[in-house]
């Protein structure tokens, strides 16, 4: 890394096994330990979950969100805070993503102009732009150890000229994101590969970025609707293009088998609602599959979910109480799959990076594909 290039992070790889890695990404708040996955609390919380109990599940980074952060508490009150940390008395390291993605793609709330996001407030219905530059000065008001530039995010089903189109825009968009960056020695800014399922449109924009010698690199606009065979490839290509000493974050991807897939094909970080919204539906993560326990089958089933895992569910709780307190609709459900699900998570990325550091990797993904697909399909 150049001297003058201020960051915020240090990658220190441990181990490799084929195109896998385990490292040590050392950020102002805590050491990671990678491949990690990264729980999502958009509104400043894990849903159900005291920011005591998500250190428990031994999780040393979670996600906020640019865009519900910025309408409340907003950045004054943050600034006044001192940032997210201090509001959620969160000890360890916070990522943002920027804010568009969330209303392009989840809410259709917005469209994509030069200038940025232009969205209508849902407080009153006025127009607003979300800018790269406001998008940065909010993500410097949050303070997290890494912030998301904005991007133009197309979703991978569309073809044609204005995949491209984002794929530019997303590279003059990343200049405007550096410029109105105010603490590059405190927050890491992470640019974000755009070029859907097109290869030479992802090596473009990644050389691009690439160019730039940002602190670290994500991978972003998959996980919508492609098929997988599409979607590992776009992943293989990008992680074997990144520059080794960087971070490598695949956005918005956490079912099992692509943690264990794209982990082998040499991403370091993930982040997905995936764990906790399914536990708030009543589906319990487990080493063969999924378990769905408003079932009647669990009504007289006295087993822990799991009787290796050592989350406050499985430690204290029955597959009966948890099926009684899903059928009477109890948030205590909610919360208690919560934690089970992103212990099974932390539990698996460990795993992975154990098998990686002790050379198994290739057992260790026989081993989960015949527990989750004992079909063979
Ligand atoms: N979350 C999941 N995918 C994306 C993406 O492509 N861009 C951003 N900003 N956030 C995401
Ligand atoms: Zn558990």
């Amino acid at each position: 890394m150049s001297e003058d290039k201020p960051v915020a992070l240090r990658l220190e790889i441990v181990a490799r096994w084929g195109k896998a890695r385990a490292t040590l990404l050392h950020l102002p708040h805590a050491i990671c330990e990678t491949p990690m996955f990264m729980p999502v609390g958009t509104q400043g919380t894990i849903k159900g979950l005291t920011s005591e109990q998500v250190e428990d599940v031994h999780c040393n980074l979670i996600l906020g969100n640019t865009y519900h952060l910025g309408h409340r508490p907003g950045p004054e009150v943050m600034k006044e805070l001192g940032g997210l940390h201090q509001l959620m008395n969160w000890k360890r390291n916070l990522l943002t993503d920027s804010g568009g993605f969330q209303m392009v793609s989840l809410l259709q709330l917005a469209n994509i102009t030069e200038q940025g996001v232009v969205f209508r407030s849902p407080h009153d219905g006025s127009e607003m732009v979300l800018t790269p530059e406001m998008s940065m000065q909010i993500q410097n008001c949050i303070g997290a150890d890494i912030m998301m530039a904005l991007d133009d995010v197309v979703s991978t089903v569309t073809t044609g000229p204005r995949v491209e189109e984002a794929m530019h825009r997303t590279l003059r968009w990343i200049d405007r994101c550096v410029e109105a960056h105010k603490r590059p020695h405190e927050q890491n800014l992470f640019g974000i590969v755009q070029g859907g399922l097109d290869m030479d449109l992802r090596s473009q924009c990644l050389k691009g970025l690439v160019e730039r010698d940002l602190p670290g690199y994500a991978i972003g606009g998959l996980s919508g609707g492609e098929s997988k065979h599409h979607f590992w490839r776009v992943v293989d290509k990008c992680a074997a293009e990144l520059p080794e000493n960087k971070p490598r974050y695949l956005m918005g991807v956490g079912y099992s088998l692509d943690l264990l897939v794209c982990s082998c094909l040499g991403v370091d970080m993930f982040d997905c609602v995936y764990p906790s919204r399914t536990a708030r539906f009543g589906v319990a993560l487990v080493k063969t599959g999924t378990l769905i326990l408003k079932h009647r089958e669990f009504s007289k089933d006295f087993r822990p979910l799991d009787d290796e895992c050592q989350c406050m569910a499985c430690r204290n709780y029955t597959r009966a109480y948890l099926h009684s307190l899903v059928v009477q609709k109890e948030q205590l459900a909610g919360q208690l799959l919560t934690a089970h699900n992103l212990t099974y998570q932390m539990d698996l990325m460990r795993g992975i990076r154990n098998s990686i550091i002790e050379g198994n990797l290739d057992r260790f993904a026989q081993k989960f594909i015949d527990l989750q697909f004992p079909n063979g399909d």
